[in-house]
């Protein structure tokens, strides 16, 4: 295993640069995936409320034998807990249910473009429980450049992250530039394109692991495409968090041992389309997710 470079985010809380996702992994599959992924020596883990795997992820932990202060510990809350009072309480739910006392890292995972309010009162919520030391570091994910400015408008801590959808097909250097100027740690969902290949989104979509530039680096390197983009994104100093609930495709997602030249990360670089191919962050958020009840610890 190579060694994953630390980040250091914008109160000094270290992360190491790779952690495991577990979207859509399913409750019965990520207690395991996290294990494999923590004995592989990841020591960063990105999980959500809506997720429904918190409880698992924390399972996950016992059960792989690290100790618990090794490991950075990720969460986000959903916009149906958006609000002082729900935000609180749901700070209480994601700590019950991932079995820790500190969170280390907790965002909001989208901003609420029509109710913005309740997006700013759920970030306060949140400068709350930061401030009594439930939290190590907070921040946000989904957000533009605009929703960072209405943010700081109303807020005193600077987010540490800002997790958005990134890979080669959808690079977002405006808004990496933006998080740069203020200290923000990019962090990059569906780092190895995996957002191109969900099942159900349309016929036409292109799945950037096939991407023949992509396979082409590959070939001259022996690594997989997917260690390429990782590479990518270590290489230009964001945080990754892909995920897996395959032991192989875990220990191979952690196991770098190459170094792209300037013209290879160049040439990744050229592949951005500037379209998204996830929800767009200002969309008007439909009921069903809006109204979503998490359920209590
Ligand atoms: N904040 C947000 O709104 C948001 C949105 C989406 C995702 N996320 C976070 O970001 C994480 C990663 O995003 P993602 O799950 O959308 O996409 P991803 O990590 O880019 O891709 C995951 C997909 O790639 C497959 N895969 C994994 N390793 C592979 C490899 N080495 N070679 C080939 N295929 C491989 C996985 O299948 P197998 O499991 O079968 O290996 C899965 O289908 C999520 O799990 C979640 O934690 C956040």
């Amino acid at each position: 295993m190579t060694e994953i470079p630390t980040l250091t985010l914008n109160n000094g809380v270290t992360l190491p640069a790779l952690g495991l996702g577990v979207y859509q992994s399913a409750p019965e599959e990520t207690s395991a995936a996290v294990e494999t992924a923590l004995r592989a020596g990841y020591r960063h883990l990105d999980t959500a409320a809506a997720y429904g795997n918190e409880r698992e992820v924390g399972q996950g932990i016992v059960a792989s034998g690290v100790p618990r202060e090794e490991i950075v510990v990720e969460t986000k809350i959903w916009v149906s807990d958006y609000g002082r009072e729900r935000t609180l309480h749901a700070v209480d739910k994601a700590t019950a249910k991932l079995g820790v006392d500190v969170i280390d890292l907790l965002i909001l995972h989208q901003p609420l473009a029509d109710h913005f309010d309740r997006t700013i009162e759920a970030y306060l919520a949140l400068e709350e429980v930061y401030a009594a030391g439930r939290v190590r570091a907070i921040g946000v994910s989904n957000f533009t450049v605009t929703h960072l400015d209405r943010l700081a408008e109303r807020s005193t801590v600077v987010p540490a992250v800002n997790q958005v959808e990134l890979h080669p097909y959808f690079r977002q250097p405006e808004l990496q530039a933006v998080h740069a100027e203020r200290g923000i740690l990019t962090q990059a969902w569906s780092p190895i394109g995996g957002i191109t290949f969900y099942p159900g989104w349309g016929e036409d979509r292109r799945s950037v692991l096939d991407d023949p530039e992509l396979t082409g680096i590959t070939a001259s390197h022996g690594v997989s495409p997917a260690q390429v983009m990782l590479q990518w994104h270590l290489q230009q100093g964001r945080s990754a968090i892909p995920k897996s609930t395959n032991p192989d495709r875990i220990r191979q997602n952690i196991d770098l041992h190459l170094t792209l030249s300037a013209d290879e990360l160049a040439r990744i670089d050229g592949l951005d389309t500037g379209r998204r191919t996830g929800p767009d962050p200002d969309r008007h958020m439909p009921p069903e997710m809006l109204d979503r009840v998490i359920p209590e610890a």
